[in-house]
């Protein structure tokens, strides 16, 4: 079926987004099991605005939608509250058909669509608090950078009072209905985009709420999913209460300590280190076998934890492929500077703790030396070393946190 919905918001603004019912996951990582809607509002104003575009795949539904209310040659501004292409992917076409049009954003979003279109572009650059005037309507730019790129704003229309977000307070989910009083029940679909996109950024949420606290806001209007025309005030509300939990998740004295192990060797070791940890003070030792665990489950330890050892044998001058899983949930915007150490068993070569430091630092962990490499088995010569290994790094973290 074709898709050919336009839906009125006020006597001025539309919705000409569009609806993706196929999407399987979104950024690679996301299931999107509800589908997602890629939203692009028109503002009818005397100078003709569009907010946001759509995915590049849905370029002609899109453009048809967009004739049925103006001829694109008319368009004078194209607002981009944020540039990954979900939302900036029909921006080349559209300047085609709309010459005299300028691109509107942060300076951040302006230098990105040049390297992503590879052109220049004719643009405005706008700053927090400024204001543009549409003829009888104004925009005015709220400052929102790292939601989820340092690219973001969002716009308020002042004179309809209507606050535009893109991903903020957006979430995958698809029903043609698009506004949140018709579409169901959305919340599991709204935690779980909160969960996965802004959550790390939880810090900059807080920001950006207050920011539009003092604004009177009629209705939000994201970038994916429910148009927030009844009911904006929970989800600021429920982002305000996700981010907070966020921020308090993790915990000052706690180290996680992760490892694995074929033939327990580094099981041992990394049994003495807890140990030696626990020596240094009041400190507790997450203690987890991550073949055992779930990789969702180990990266709630990490949020929580302040400090992270991980332990690997050297197989084949590598590590294992776990330990590779666990730098993916490794956040450097949420994990950066946290003191972090590397240990493992190896037979030969031994090149474990050395892939596992540099990894650490390139993720921006406070890495505090090349590590702990015990050949084959940790007899009683060596438990001496692992537990003062251990020590050390308890003393270091709790150095690091006084
Ligand atoms: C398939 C395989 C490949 C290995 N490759 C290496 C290697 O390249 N370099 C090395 O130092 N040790 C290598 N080892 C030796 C292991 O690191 C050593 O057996 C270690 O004690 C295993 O620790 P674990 O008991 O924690 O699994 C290899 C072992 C296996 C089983
Ligand atoms: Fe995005
Ligand atoms: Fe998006």
């Amino acid at each position: 079926m074709p898709d050919n919905k336009v839906l009125k918001i006020t006597d001025t603004v539309s919705w000409i987004g569009a609806l993706d019912h196929d999407i399987v996951t979104f950024d690679v990582v996301m299931e999107t099991k509800f589908g997602t809607t890629y939203n692009s509002y028109f503002i009818d104003a005397e100078k003709k605005t569009i907010v946001e575009t759509v995915k590049e795949k849905f370029w002609d539904t899109y453009l048809a939608k967009l004739q049925t209310l103006t001829d694109p040659a008319q368009i004078e501004y194209i607002v981009l509250n944020h540039t990954e292409p979900d939302h900036s992917g029909c921006l080349a076409r559209l300047l085609e058909v709309a010459p005299k049009a300028k691109v509107v954003g942060s300076g951040n979003a302006i230098r990105y669509l040049k390297d992503l279109l590879g052109f220049e572009i004719p643009h405005l650059i706008v700053k927090d608090g400024q204001t543009l005037d549409l003829g009888n309507r104004t925009l005015q730019f709220v400052a929102a950078a790292n939601l989820h790129w340092p690219d973001s704003i969002m716009t308020y229309l002042q004179e309809e009072k209507l606050l535009f977000t893109c991903d903020i307070f957006g979430e995958h989910y698809c029903n043609e209905a698009m506004f949140d009083d018709a579409v169901g029940d959305f919340d599991d679909a709204f935690r779980y985009y909160y969960d996965v996109i802004m959550k790390p950024y939880s810090r900059f949420m807080l920001q950006a709420i207050e920011r539009i606290r003092p604004l009177d806001i009629v209705s939000i209007l994201p970038g994916h999913g429910a148009i927030l025309r009844t009911n904006w005030k929970k989800y600021v509300d429920l982002s305000e209460q996700f981010a907070r939990e966020a921020l308090r998740e993790q915990e000052p004295n706690r180290v996680f300590l992760g490892y694995v192990s074929a033939y327990q060797n580094t099981g041992v070791i990394a049994g003495m280190i807890a140990e030696g940890i626990r020596q240094a003070g009041d400190i507790h030792v997450d203690f987890c076998d991550i073949e055992k665990m779930g990789m969702a489950e180990v990266e709630q330890r990490i949020i929580r934890a302040s400090a992270i050892v991980l332990g690997c044998p050297t197989f084949s001058q590598n590590i294992l492929l776990p330990i590779y899983q666990v730098f993916a949930l490794i956040n450097p915007i949420r994990d950066r500077n946290k003191l972090a150490a590397a240990f493992g068993s190896y037979g030969w070569s031994g090149e474990g703790a050395k892939i596992m430091t540099s990894a650490m630092g390139s993720l921006k962990l406070n890495v505090m030396d090349e590590g702990l490499m015990i050949k084959f088995t940790p007899h009683n010569d060596t438990k001496d070393k692992c537990i003062a290994y251990g020590k050390k790094f308890g003393e270091t973290f709790l150095n690091a946190m006084s």
